[in-house]
């Protein structure tokens, strides 16, 4: 059976995953609307990256004893005043992910559950690339600043990325 502190932790967790992906999609949608195909392409992405995360710990509960559950999520925001706006909102989330991933990790060490550390190892280093990636396309758009040439060149940067990413394993 699953330690049931564990097990709660790890529900709140999916649903800060599954909070994730329907954030990205506002973002995506956004984008799309606001002339930014190549950023729309690489949220869309990062919405089936986040909804993988989220099935990733629903299998690793139900697999272990215990129960994922779904929880009620919050309207993401859907406006944005620029694609600076959206990835800046883009790195605080992911930061706020990596702390809430940590925080679990602390939970499962205080519950000396270390099969569920073990298997945290994955989220950590996951939050390790997501937070490096973004920071790179937050550079750029810092970079570039209100150029809408140099914008242009991001998205089509942003569209390659999307297209060049492996695809999202199906759990
Ligand atoms: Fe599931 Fe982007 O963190």
């Amino acid at each position: 059976m699953m330690n049931k502190n564990v097990e709660a932790a790890i529900n709140e967790q999916i649903r800060r995953e599954e909070f994730s992906s329907r954030l990205y999609l506002s973002m995506a949608i956004w984008c799309e609307a606001n002339g930014f195909p190549g950023a729309a392409a690489f949220l869309y992405r990062q919405t089936d990256e986040e909804r993988m995360h989220q099935l990733k710990f629903v299998h690793y509960v139900n697999d272990r004893g215990g129960k994922a559950a779904l929880m009620a999520l919050d309207k993401p925001v859907a406006d944005f005043t620029s694609l600076l706006d959206v990835f800046q909102q883009v790195m605080k989330h992911e930061e706020y992910i990596t702390a809430s991933i940590n925080e679990l990790y602390g939970v499962t060490l205080e519950q000396k559950d270390y099969t569920t550390g073990n298997f945290l190892q994955w989220y950590i280093n996951e939050q390790i690339e997501e937070e490096k990636t973004m920071s790179t396309i937050l550079d750029k758009i810092r970079l570039v600043g209100e150029d809408k040439a140099g914008m242009f060149h991001i998205d089509k940067d942003l569209s390659a990325m999307a297209a060049a990413a492996a695809p999202v394993p199906q759990l």
